[in-house]
């Protein structure tokens, strides 16, 4: 057996079921569920439509490396969402059937073990997929605290912001690969174009490959589109992407989660080694997959309604939520990441057992890390169900902190 499968940490959702089974519900009320970041919009008829017209595609194997038609809807989508010149489709693009995979892929891909104590950055807390990619690919994760210090008095930019300043240049030397996560699960903070000059400058410095983790770039509450990875190189003058690859998923845009359906975008030269490690790993998509994912990169109008309806639950749910616990609107993604009076597993467990209502708890997304989780004393809710269903969620919450 592979001994660094003994490294993993048990997924979050698997302690939260731990932590409720322990404490068992003792309210008549219905169960809600704010805990897993899964889309519960229905999805658009056009790409259910598109997969039942194009099933002939299932008589054939489809190459790693996808369709032109794909690469080219996904380019074309790239240029025009964040005004970029296009990447090319044949060297720039790979079609990923979902982030998570490719996320998982890439560290496999690029850590390179001969090298002394391989090292892969990740935010904290962060999406888990990232530290379980670098434990199995033979590297150590190191964590980059983010900035939970949420006092007025700081400059609101820096909130939730990942501090890298704690590494040191020894550890830099070591570092290979960076994963940064914009807009972030949890705290849905967009990194802004000075991030990224910073980081950047990092990765020039010290020769690490940047993945950008984009899959909620298109759920956001202000007028604004959240700044993207090769838009913010772009605008550097880094039009190669060097040490760059942006992770982008139709998930959450186009509310199909079990589409199973992305995109990486970015150094052609990272993308070629990519596409050969994908080849031996055999995780090609679909052609009924492709067909349709090609479909929806091209419409723009059910995102829109998609956001709508986002926005409107976030500013309905949000004030409520505040009369109770020290939260935001945040720039972008799904979830309210929120400050708890109470330690979050506390929290999270007596609100599920006397109100039937189950959140994250924040220390489940973190590692305790240079004496502290920043992760702690916070909980993720996110907001995918119904707008009725999530005030309901809300007043329940602000029941239960009141009664506390
Ligand atoms: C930060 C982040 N990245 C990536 C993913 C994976 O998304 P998908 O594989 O559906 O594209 C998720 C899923 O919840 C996520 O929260």
């Amino acid at each position: 057996m592979n001994p660094d499968l003994l490294r993993l940490h048990p997924y979050p959702f698997e302690r939260l079921r731990e932590l409720f089974a322990r404490a068992p519900v003792t309210s008549e009320l219905a169960p809600i569920s704010l805990s897993i970041g899964e889309p519960k919009h229905s999805t658009p008829e056009f790409i259910t439509q598109s997969l039942r017209d194009s099933l002939a595609g299932l008589a054939h194997y489809p190459s790693t490396q996808g369709s032109p038609a794909l690469r080219g809807a996904i380019s074309t989508w790239l240029a025009r969402r964040f005004s970029i010149a296009p990447p090319d489709p044949d060297s720039q693009v790979l079609p990923v059937t979902g982030t998570r995979e490719a996320l998982f892929a890439i560290a496999q891909t690029l850590v390179d073990r001969t090298r002394e104590a391989p090292t892969v950055v990740c935010p904290n807390p962060f999406y888990q997929i990232y530290e379980g990619a670098a434990l199995l690919a033979g590297a150590r994760p190191l964590y980059a605290n983010i900035d939970t210090n949420i006092d007025a008095n700081i400059v609101a930019k820096r909130r939730f912001a990942v501090d890298y300043s704690a590494i040191t240049e020894e550890q830099w030397a070591q570092v290979q690969l960076v994963y940064a996560c914009s807009p972030a699960n949890p705290t849905g903070r967009v990194m802004d174009l000075a991030d990224w000059r910073d980081l950047f400058a990092l990765s020039d410095r010290h020769g690490f490959v940047i993945a950008a983790d984009e899959c909620y770039s298109e759920i956001y509450c202000g007028p604004q589109a959240p700044l993207g990875a090769l838009e913010a190189a772009q605008q550097l003058g880094r039009p190669d992407y060097e040490r760059l690859i942006c992770f982008g998923s139709l998930s959450k845009r186009s509310n199909v989660p079990g589409l199973r359906s992305g995109f990486v975008a970015g150094d052609r030269r990272l993308l070629r080694q990519f596409l050969l490690y994908r080849t031996y790993h055999g995780c090609a998509m679909s052609p009924p997959v492709q067909a349709a994912s090609a479909l929806a990169w091209a419409d723009e109008a059910h995102v829109e309604a998609n956001r709508v309806k986002y926005r409107r639950k976030f500013a309905e749910v949000t004030p409520l939520v505040q009369n109770v616990l020290e939260t935001q609107l945040p720039d972008a993604a799904f979830y309210l990441w929120a400050k708890t009076p109470i330690d979050d597993e506390l929290f999270a467990q007596q609100l599920h057992a006397a109100y039937n209502v189950a959140v994250l708890p924040g220390s489940y997304l973190g590692r305790s890390h240079g004496g502290s989780n920043p992760g702690c004393g916070f909980v993720r809710l996110a907001l995918v169900a119904e707008p009725e269903e999530c005030l309901e969620a809300a007043r329940r919450i602000v029941q239960f902190t009141r009664s506390l």
